[in-house]
């Protein structure tokens, strides 16, 4: 990667990644290339760009629309458990469109694990070809790292597990841990070389990006994940393995879901319907215990601090599990 584009959060940073998407393309005089993909399941911030090409709560922007037009959904939730035998087939629709429609589409956005939808991690090998074809025909591709950055998964970033190459990264929240406002949209080389062979400049820019606070704030947090780092690479297993024992088996808990420090819990009381207001009341009872966590339409998402004690996030699992035990209980006969 080769130059950095600041701006003040996750959502600016999708926004910025749609401009150069879009404009890389018409630098080139190809104008009509302006469709973005991305995935059904997918969410990327609350500006315009990321409403619009975020597939999740679609539904919730009747009223505040029209949203970006040349906007394209794309199925990303395949995961690999749900592949009997693995043949791609899952790739067959993105494969159809690229094909019907490359000389039109700019560029992809893709939310590697799909955070707000649950904590859902599609199959590695899906994702892995779904990058090459899209390099093979001229798309560009983003990986939006806002959620994924900076070890939350485990490895430093996402795309390099994945050993993938996008051309656009976005980043925010691990960058500085969200003490201050603060994103980078990160560029490859040809997407400079793409905007200095043109003589055309980026559209965008905000006053506050890049500021000398948050930019401290920044290389502060650097530095603890360049010391950290081999910490954290060990104790994701941990963590795993204790919310695991802990949840795995319980009336409550369909499965876990779990990717470095990112961890999904799906709830389903089978005998009961479990609902999204059980979900909510559920996530208001563990605040009140002290124990944070957010939640998705399937259940909660647990996103703890990866400086985090294993005795405190020991701690932590055990409210959780007790809370779902005494719901159970409560509510079984319901
Ligand atoms: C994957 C992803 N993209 C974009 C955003 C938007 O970031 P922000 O809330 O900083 O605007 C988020 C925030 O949750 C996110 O998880």
């Amino acid at each position: 990667m080769k130059r950095v584009v600041f701006g003040c959060s996750g959502s600016e940073s999708i926004e910025c990644a749609i401009k150069i998407m879009r404009s890389y393309w018409d630098n080139r005089g190809l104008n009509k290339k302006k469709k973005i993909i991305s995935f059904t399941e997918s969410y990327h911030g609350t500006y315009y760009g990321g409403i619009s090409a975020g597939g999740l709560e679609r539904s919730c922007h009747d009223n505040i629309g029209p949203c970006l037009p040349e906007m394209q959904f794309i199925n990303g939730s395949f995961q690999a458990h749900m592949c009997a035998r693995c043949s791609f087939d899952c790739l067959n629709e993105v494969e159809e469109l690229i094909n019907r429609e490359k000389e039109l589409i700019a560029g992809i956005i893709i939310e590697p694990i799909l955070a707000s939808k649950g904590g859902i991690i599609p199959c590695t090998g899906f994702l892995r070809n779904l990058v090459r074809i899209c390099k093979e025909n001229d798309i560009l591709v983003t990986m939006d790292e806002v959620a994924t950055g900076f070890y939350r998964t485990g490895s430093d970033f996402y795309f390099r597990a994945l050993e993938v190459s996008p051309d656009i990264v976005c980043l925010s929240k691990g960058i500085n841990s969200g003490y201050l406002p603060l994103a980078a949209t990160v560029v490859s080389e040809r997407i400079v070389l793409g905007f200095t062979r043109s003589g055309q400049l980026l559209q965008h820019g905000s006053t506050q990006g890049g500021n000398l606070l948050a930019c401290a704030s920044m290389i502060a947090s650097l530095e603890q994940y360049n010391q950290l780092s081999g910490e954290f690479i060990q104790k994701a297993p941990l963590f795993k393995s204790i919310l695991n024992d802990a949840l795995v088996g319980l009336d409550a808990v369909e499965y876990v879901y779990c990717a470095g420090f990112m961890f999904g819990i799906a709830l389903v009381n089978k005998a009961n319907d479990f609902d999204f207001s059980d979900i909510l009341e559920i996530r208001k009872r563990l605040l009140y215990k002290g124990v944070i966590v957010y939640y998705s339409e399937i259940g909660l998402t647990l996103m703890p601090i990866l400086t985090m004690e294993i005795e405190e996030w020991k701690k932590a699992v055990r409210v959780i599990a007790d809370e779902l035990c005494a719901w159970t209980k409560s509510n079984g006969a319901r």
